[in-house]
Formats: structure tokens, C-alpha cells, sequence
């Protein structure tokens, strides 16, 4: 019996990429057999972070694309269109991190939800104060 993939969705900005990063793309393609990834637009992460990430949107898609695990990625432009996007990529399986947690539970209609630890000590933020300091 040929049984159809389970795809896994995750969405992120993943700038200045770290291990944090890298870990939480391992373990939610552990949970399937396709893992695609919603990349962040950059124009979004000045909507919701209030700064222009560190690395383009091209730049960032291109290092995700190139990661083992992963299967596609794409852009997301918008919060608002999650929902569109699940179902156009065909999520089994959401994973976001449970920094998040609860608060994707409204797509328990279309897909398993799923919240993942973030990995401790560790953030894009932390990173690029951390590397600002040692200029100063
Ligand atoms: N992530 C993680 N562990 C970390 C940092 C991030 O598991 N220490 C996960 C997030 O939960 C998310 C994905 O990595 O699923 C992308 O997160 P992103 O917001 O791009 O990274 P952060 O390092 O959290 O960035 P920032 O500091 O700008 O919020």
C-alpha cells in the first residue's frame, strides 16, 4: 500500500543562522518525511521585529534551502496567510517553537500542531548584540 508523504511545515527568519536554528530544522523533519520551510520576508521582520534582518530574504532562503533536511522552502510575506500557505504546501504536521505555544492551535482543523523546545542560550538577537559588544 503506497501511502502519501507526511509533510512537515515550520516557519521562521532563521538570520545569522546558529545551532538553535539547525536543531529545531532536524527534529521537525524527524517528524515527517518532507519538511518545507516558510522563510520570513524581509519587509515582514520590519513589520514585526521593528529592524531590517541581517541577512536578505534571498540569502536567508538560499542557506535554508542548501540544509539537509530540508525539502523547499518559500517566502512568507504575511502572518495573515498561514493558514493559505499550509494548505498549499499540504501540512500533516506544523512545528513551531514553543515560544509560540498555543497560539497556532486554531489550525488543529488542517493539520497536527506541534511545539518544539527552543534550544537554550541561544538567539539571533542575543547573537548580534553579543557581536556588536565586542566592537565596542
Ligand atoms: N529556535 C530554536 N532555538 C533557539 C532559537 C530559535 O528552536 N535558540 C527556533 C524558533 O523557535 C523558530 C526557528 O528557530 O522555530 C526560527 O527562529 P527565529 O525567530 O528565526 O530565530 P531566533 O534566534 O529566535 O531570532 P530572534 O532572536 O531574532 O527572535
Amino acid at each position: 500500500m503506497n501511502e502519501r508523504p507526511t509533510t512537515v511545515v515550520t516557519f521562521g527568519t532563521f538570520d545569522v543562522f546558529h545551532v538553535g536554528h539547525l536543531r529545531v530544522v532536524q527534529r521537525a523533519a524527524a517528524l515527517g518525511d518532507r519538511l518545507v520551510v516558510g522563510v520570513s520576508a524581509d519587509a515582514l521582520n520590519v513589520r514585526k521585529k521593528g529592524r531590517a534582518p541581517v541577512f536578505s530574504e534571498a540569502e536567508r532562503m538560499e542557506i535554508v534551502r542548501s540544509l539537509k533536511p530540508v525539502h523547499e522552502v518559500f517566502l512568507e510575506e504575511s502572518l495573515e496567510q498561514k493558514r493559505d500557505y499550509l494548505l498549499e504546501h499540504h501540512a500533516d504536521v506544523l512545528v513551531m517553537g514553543d515560544d509560540w505555544a498555543g497560539k497556532f492551535d486554531e489550525f488543529e482543523d488542517i493539520c497536527r500542531v506541534v511545539y518544539l523546545p527552543r534550544t537554550p542560550a541561544i538567539s539571533t538577537t542575543a547573537l548580534i548584540e553579543k557581536i556588536s559588544d565586542m566592537g565596542s
